[in-house]
């Protein structure tokens, strides 16, 4: 069997500090592995250093040579030609990775933030219920009340329109239709309209995006996000009927307030909770509002 004369290398891992003398200058320690009799640690150790130290991060590097008569003017050249080579693929490979993070903080955030519409349907003390709930979570929310809404609030109940809009983390005019929801390039993970009336179901049945309610409800449906429409009207004549399936056809989720009595609720808290707990199952939000058929019996809620 013939020998080929191998290339000796040398591995140096380097890692930067303050300069003891000097702390606002930085200095390395650096170790390194070597062939004995071979003098190629001189290139892996120059280059780590020079890298790390320009860096100011640990680094890592493998070198060798295959040439036996270069020069020592020769290495130098190397060295220098070396370390900025790697030092452009270091710096291009970080700043990879700073967007890929920064692509997974977003989708984080998106995954946590959710659009609220209350709709001038009676009712609004569940949209009022989801805020409350959800501002004790880490969920950020979205809240755009309709101009019927804010009437309704001052009919049903004791919540002033500052009461309500302090519960949210952003609030928009349902007529600034150039507000950032209404662009599919904000990332949300979805949004509730609860209430929703028959009006804005059909704005959103139709696409007819006349207000920040109706725009936002159809780009969360164009970008296949969850859009849950909390319908509140009775009775119901075919009309109506035939909206909700448009609705749902497009993908939205038909959610009505309509209570079920299994877990005996006691008070109208109780109820409002029930339908609340229903949509934050379905946008996968974590809660306790109600006791699950088949885990305890309805009658050991208090
Ligand atoms: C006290 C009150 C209760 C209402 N309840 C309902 C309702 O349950 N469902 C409905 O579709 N409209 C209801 N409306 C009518 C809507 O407020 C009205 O159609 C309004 O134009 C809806 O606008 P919006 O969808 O932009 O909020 C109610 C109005 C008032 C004043």
């Amino acid at each position: 069997m013939k020998w080929r004369k191998a290339p000796h290398g040398s591995v140096a891992v380097t890692q930067p500090r303050p300069r003891s003398k000097d702390p606002d200058l930085t200095s390395a320690s650096t170790l390194v592995l070597c062939m004995l009799g071979h003098k190629k640690d001189q290139i892996a150790k120059s280059i780590d250093e020079n890298i790390a130290v320009d860096l100011n991060t640990f680094i890592g590097v493998i070198a060798g040579i295959r040439r036996d008569d270069i020069p020592p003017a020769g290495i130098r050249k190397i060295i220098n030609e070396d370390k900025e080579i790697l030092i452009e693929k270091v710096t291009k490979k970080r700043t990879h990775h700073t967007l890929w993070k920064r692509k997974e903080s977003e989708r984080e955030i998106m995954s946590k933030r959710i659009v609220i519409g209350i709709a001038g349907a009676s009712g609004v003390i569940y949209g009022i219920r989801i805020l409350s709930l959800l501002k004790e979570t880490d969920y950020e929310t979205h809240l755009i009340l309709s101009e019927a809404a804010e009437i309704n609030l001052r009919i049903e109940t004791n919540y002033s329109i500052d009461d309500v809009k302090s519960m949210a983390d952003f609030c928009y005019e349902n007529s600034d239709v150039s507000a950032s929801l209404a662009s599919g390039s904000f990332l949300t993970q979805g949004m509730i309209v609860a209430p929703c009336t028959i009006k804005s179901l059909s704005g959103i049945a139709n696409s007819y995006t006349t207000n920040l309610i109706v725009r936002a409800a159809d780009v969360t449906l164009k970008e296949k996000r969850k859009l849950v429409l909390m319908i509140r009207e009775t009775p119901l004549h075919k009309g109506h009927l035939r909206l909700m399936t448009m609705a749902a056809d497009m993908g939205a989720h038909i959610l009505p307030p309509v209570p079920s009595f299994y877990h005996r609720p006691k008070t109208i808290d109780d109820i409002i909770n029930q339908t609340v707990g229903k949509i934050f199952d379905y946008l996968g939000i974590e809660h306790n509002l109600f006791t699950r058929w088949g885990n305890k019996h309805a009658s050991v809620i208090t």
